[in-house]
């Protein structure tokens, strides 16, 4: 038997079993033995107890807004440097490791409170399911679904009121049409329009590792209408105590055209609504791009129709009916 110091002893694990390079942080509350070296600064409830997964441009930040608004559930604390969302399961802030993760859920004495985090990016991360699955293995995790085909121009919408280049260079069909030899920029911004929405899909990826009572699916057309009844569903899923009554908490704004926050004070009631950023006013789809990308998800719309009836969901959601009707 040999050894050999601690660095060179790495060198060598790493080359023998080149695939675990790649960290998985487990959950060391789930060990005992783990949890007994674990500083004792850290305590188990500085995880988030459920995910709002996404996918971008469904209503993630209304939801985000509507569960903030509970006196018993807080998000992640804000840094100047993920902003809102930390984005923690895909891309490179997972190799910052546990502790990175855990400081934006500052322990809290209120035990009846639960920690969310929301990133919509999420959704269709292809290792987030099991990096997720790893740490949360009992994380709820929510989802908002709307049309995929009204999904893409929302965010080609977006990347435009961002100025981005070859959103104001291109139409929208120009966009989602592009083929594997446009330039790489167009292809990207077509990635990024039509790949999320490929909804079977990345459900499927998710539900590879989390079992279905794990996962609550939400109308993101019911959100938009109904977002009372919406949130006292949700409330049921993520078994929060006290019910917050959104009922006198959310009022329908005529000028936004969305449900926003009731806001009381000494000069009667106000409404604050999300940002400008949300809820834009942008000209209709083109009838062309929307029979494209009824077609472009006419297998990924019935393989969703399929797996939410597996889910036993009891209605389809009027988008996808509607999505699936005349594709011929
Ligand atoms: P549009 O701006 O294209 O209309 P996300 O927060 O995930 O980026 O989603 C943004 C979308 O949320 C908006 O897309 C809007 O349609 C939808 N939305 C749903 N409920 C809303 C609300 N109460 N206020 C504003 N936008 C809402």
């Amino acid at each position: 038997l040999t050894s050999a110091p601690p660095h060179a002893l790495a060198e060598k694990y790493f080359s023998m079993y080149p695939e675990e390079t790649d960290p998985v942080w487990g959950n060391p509350c789930q060990d005992p033995r783990h949890k007994k070296i674990w500083s004792h600064n850290k305590t188990c409830d500085q995880l988030p107890k459920f995910l709002v997964i996404g996918p971008q441009k469904t209503g993630t930040t209304a939801l985000y807004t509507f569960l903030s608004m509970h006196p018993n559930i807080s998000s992640n604390i804000h840094s100047p440097e993920t902003f809102e969302e930390i984005q923690f399961f895909n891309g490179r802030n997972y190799y910052r490791g546990l502790s990175w993760y855990m400081d934006f859920f500052p322990a809290s004495k209120n035990t009846t409170s639960q920690y969310f985090e929301k990133s919509a990016t999420y959704f269709d991360g292809e290792m987030v399911p099991k990096r997720a699955h790893a740490l949360l293995p009992q994380a709820k995790l929510v989802t908002i679904l709307i049309s995929p085909a009204k999904r893409a121009y929302s965010w080609y919408q977006h990347m435009r009121s961002h100025q981005d280049p070859v959103a104001l260079n291109y139409t929208f069909y120009d966009v989602i049409t592009a083929i594997d030899s446009s330039p790489k920029p167009l292809r990207d911004l077509r990635n990024r329009c039509l790949n999320p929405g490929r909804y079977s899909q990345h459900l499927e990826r998710w539900l590879l590792y989390y079992p279905q009572q794990q996962l609550h699916i939400i109308d993101g057309e019911q959100l938009r209408l109904s977002p009372i009844e919406i949130m006292d569903q949700l409330q049921k899923f993520i078994k929060i105590v006290p019910l917050y009554d959104y009922n006198t908490h959310l009022r329908y704004d005529p000028k936004k055209g969305f449900f926003c926050q009731v806001k009381s004070s000494a000069q009667g009631d106000a409404t604050a609504c999300l940002g400008k950023s949300k809820g834009r006013i942008y000209p209709p789809m083109e009838p062309r791009a929307y029979k494209f990308l009824q077609r472009y998800y006419l297998s990924h719309n019935t393989a969703l129709v399929k797996l939410l009836k597996k889910l036993g969901l009891r209605t389809v959601p009027q988008w996808l009916k509607d999505d699936l009707s005349d594709t011929l």
